[in-house]
């Protein structure tokens, strides 16, 4: 029977056992997407006893972050900065994996050409007006992502994962809702993968076959209109076969839309909300598992009690995250390990770390030494 105590290998990489940081945008970053000694050692903190630590949404061009202390990786001397991240990761024992993303037009106004950027105009905010991406856009696009990918490997980290979630740019190629573009990179499931495959065969070039690329998609979004677990069954068969080593199954939670003068504008949410129930994404996530045979790694309130344990035992899936729960108590992976779940101060699923990122640092209710002064 498998355990969270299993060491786990991903295409060479090794981890240490099966429990995951997965990206947790801090908003920590300096103006042009540095790295600071907050971002260190928000890191450093929670490295200590995860197998695998997947560091936040790092934006391959400067206009494609998601807010403005998102990190970057879209010149060379964004690399020694995010050196520094990859080595006190590893200097702590796990892992380390950069998640490098576009925010298209979810991205905060920073002015780029790509402001806005969009499979075919759906705007997410007042403030930042979506365009159809040309083709020739695209393209400029995949390379961006290989290069980003390229110095992530030269700054140190075991491997990448390219964000294919949340509705950032290539989720809104991934979702029926955001996609309706009538050319090659629109139309069915498998048409609306194309930007998708792009980057990850750019990626792969790049990188060559020895270097883990890992892909973060939503496994459904509960949205009307958004897409369903048979099309991400389809998207993760054709992610599978172009070579991706491992799948990170998130989903779009919910979807509030905001009234605003200028329109309705729709905020998806990456996490449960407090009333969901932990775990309910789990039938999800076994059936990617199953589709692909592909390691998978999923979330979804996982550090609660016996969850993290009982869905590797069950094989439900290869490698669990704990998100916000890290957060609130960054020794939660090392109590879940050493069984001692009831001593984890637990999150309130309040969602003020959300919350908070709209307006600077991230901040806990819960872990007061949060928000890091960015330094
Ligand atoms: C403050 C915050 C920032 C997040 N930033 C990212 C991000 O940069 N990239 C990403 O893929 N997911 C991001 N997420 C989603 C988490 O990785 C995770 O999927 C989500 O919190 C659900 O897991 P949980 O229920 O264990 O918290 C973020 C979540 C939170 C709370």
């Amino acid at each position: 029977m498998s355990t969270l105590h299993d060491e786990v290998t991903v295409n060479g990489m090794k981890l240490r056992n099966r429990l995951v940081l997965p990206p947790l945008t801090t908003n920590c970053g300096g103006p042009e997407g540095q790295v600071t000694d907050g971002v260190v050692q928000f890191y450093e903190e929670r490295a200590g006893d995860v197998g695998l630590v997947i560091v936040e949404a790092a934006a391959v061009r400067s206009d494609g972050r998601i807010v403005p202390g998102s990190l970057g990786l879209w010149e060379d001397g964004q690399v020694p900065g995010m050196a520094r991240i990859a080595g006190g990761i590893k200097n702590a024992g796990a892992a380390a994996v950069l998640q490098i993303n576009h925010a298209g037009a979810r991205g905060f106004p920073s002015g780029g050409e790509m402001q806005g950027a969009s499979p075919s105009g759906f705007s997410f905010r007042p403030d930042v007006e979506a365009f159809f991406m040309r083709p020739e856009q695209i393209e400029t696009l995949v390379s961006d992502f290989a290069a980003a990918a390229n110095r992530a490997r030269e700054a140190g980290f075991d491997g990448i994962e390219i964000h294919g979630a949340h509705l950032y740019l290539i989720s809104q190629f991934l979702s029926p809702l955001t996609n309706q573009r009538d050319d090659r990179y629109g139309g069915d499931a498998l048409g609306r993968a194309t930007l998708a495959l792009e980057v990850l065969k750019a990626v792969r070039e790049r990188l060559g076959v020895n270097y883990p690329i890992l892909f973060r998609f939503n496994v459904v979004e509960h949205v009307e209109g958004g897409q369903t677990l048979a099309d991400a069954v389809a998207v993760s068969r054709a992610l599978a076969q172009a070579g991706v080593d491992a799948l990170d199954v998130s989903l779009v939670s919910t979807g509030s839309w905001q009234e605003t003068e200028e329109g309705r504008f729709l905020l998806p949410a990456s996490a449960f909300p407090k009333h969901q129930p932990p775990g309910a994404n789990i039938p999800f996530i076994a059936r990617i598992k199953e589709a692909t045979g592909l390691p998978v790694i999923g979330v979804g309130k996982l550090g609660i009690g016996t969850m993290a344990a009982k869905s590797v035992e069950g094989s439900l899936m290869d490698l669990v995250a704990i998100g916000r729960q890290m957060i609130a108590d960054p020794e939660s992976a090392a109590k879940i390990l050493s069984g001692k779940a009831e001593e984890i101060i637990p999150c309130q699923e309040c969602m003020a770390c959300f919350a908070s990122l709209r307006k600077g640092p991230v901040i806990c209710k819960v872990n007061k030494t949060l928000p890091w002064t960015a330094a």
